[in-house]
């Protein structure tokens, strides 16, 4: 719970519900990016697709991008790496490595040159023995890969929940990652996928999960279409009364990315992802080519006055009050 003295007319004492986020200064606000996956998924063919594999000059393109196209002037700050980066195998020290070919410089020089443009970098692990792809996991290596993302430079991480075994060590994992982040020193945003795995097997505790994550996904992934927006929203205004009271400043309901600028959504549904996912105080993770991208979706992407909703330092997620059909 959380008081805010308000000025209006009269004045009164007017108390929200909302969570205390992972107290490590970060996502004050809801984080704002772009991430690859639902445009690039986990392309590894750079032979048949140069420039749509997940790649160093992938990443190194959208940064300039967003820079160059008023993307990090409207406030998309983090360049975020998902799934199949990594390389089959962890190196002879057992620390992680990014696939050799693909990323011939290494996360370390990638997030040099993402830090000089004044952007930040995020990267993808997972909680089990190994990704969602099928990439080495961290378990059993938590603490070793928080120092090694540390050691990079990385300002996110994504942390997936593929491949756990059992309950106990899917939720120990989710918080020895959290406190293996914090003892780096190094200010590492943890986006969790925590309730959205744990979900089939218990109650979430989201009072938990707000104490260890600065954001967490609690549905499945989106897709470029409609049929998939709608679930999302349907499923998160039928759990609103546990999801809205768990958000606020440093720990945040994560819809999943904005498929604003991709092939599926007409005019009118990409308004309604923009204006709910500001609404609803979700990341605003962008997923599309910010190479190539209609005016349009951009101008919607960037438009100030919506993205000033869901970047308001209160940080109350708003919530469906009616449904008509
Ligand atoms: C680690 O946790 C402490 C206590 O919650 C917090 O004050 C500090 O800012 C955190 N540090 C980092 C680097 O996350
Ligand atoms: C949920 O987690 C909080 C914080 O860790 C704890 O204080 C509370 O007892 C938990 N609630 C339940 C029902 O387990």
């Amino acid at each position: 719970m959380r008081c805010v003295w308000w000025t209006l007319a009269a004045g009164a004492l007017l108390c929200l519900p909302g969570g205390a986020g992972l107290d490590n200064g970060l996502a004050r606000t809801p984080p704002m990016g772009w991430l690859h996956w639902e445009r690039f998924m986990c392309e590894t063919d750079c032979g048949k697709n140069p420039s749509g594999c997940i790649s160093e000059q992938l990443f190194m393109q959208m940064a300039d991008m967003m820079v160059s196209n008023g993307w990090l002037k409207a406030g998309y700050r983090y360049l975020c790496i998902d799934d199949c980066w990594l390389a089959t195998q962890r190196d002879e020290n057992n620390r992680l490595q990014a696939d050799p070919t693909r990323f011939p410089g290494g996360i370390k020089k990638l997030a040099d040159y993402v830090h000089a443009r004044g952007l930040l970098l995020g990267i993808y692990q997972d909680v089990g023995k190994a990704t969602c792809a099928g990439y080495p996991g961290s378990q059993g290596f938590y603490e070793l890969d928080a120092q090694t993302f540390a050691d990079w430079g990385i300002d996110l991480l994504k942390f997936d929940g593929c491949n756990y075994g059992t309950l106990e060590l899917l939720e120990d994992g989710y918080r020895r990652m959290s406190i293996a982040l914090n003892r780096t020193g190094r200010n590492i945003l943890y986006s969790c996928e925590w309730p959205l795995y744990a979900r089939r097997l218990t109650k979430i505790n989201y009072t938990e999960v707000a104490e260890y994550c600065n954001s967490w996904r609690n549905f499945d992934d989106i897709e470029d279409s409609w049929t998939s927006l709608k679930y999302v929203i349907d499923f998160t205004a039928s759990l609103q009364g546990e999801l809205v009271a768990a958000a606020g400043p440093g720990g945040w309901n994560d819809p999943d990315m904005l498929v604003i600028g991709n092939f599926g959504l007409s005019w009118d549904q990409e308004v309604t992802q923009m204006a709910l996912w500001s609404i609803m105080a979700a990341p605003l993770l962008m997923s599309n080519d910010l190479r190539d991208i209609n005016p349009r979706s951009k101008a919607l992407l960037q438009d100030q006055e919506v993205i000033a909703i869901n970047q308001d330092p209160l940080g109350v997620q708003g919530y469906r009050l009616l449904k008509v059909i």
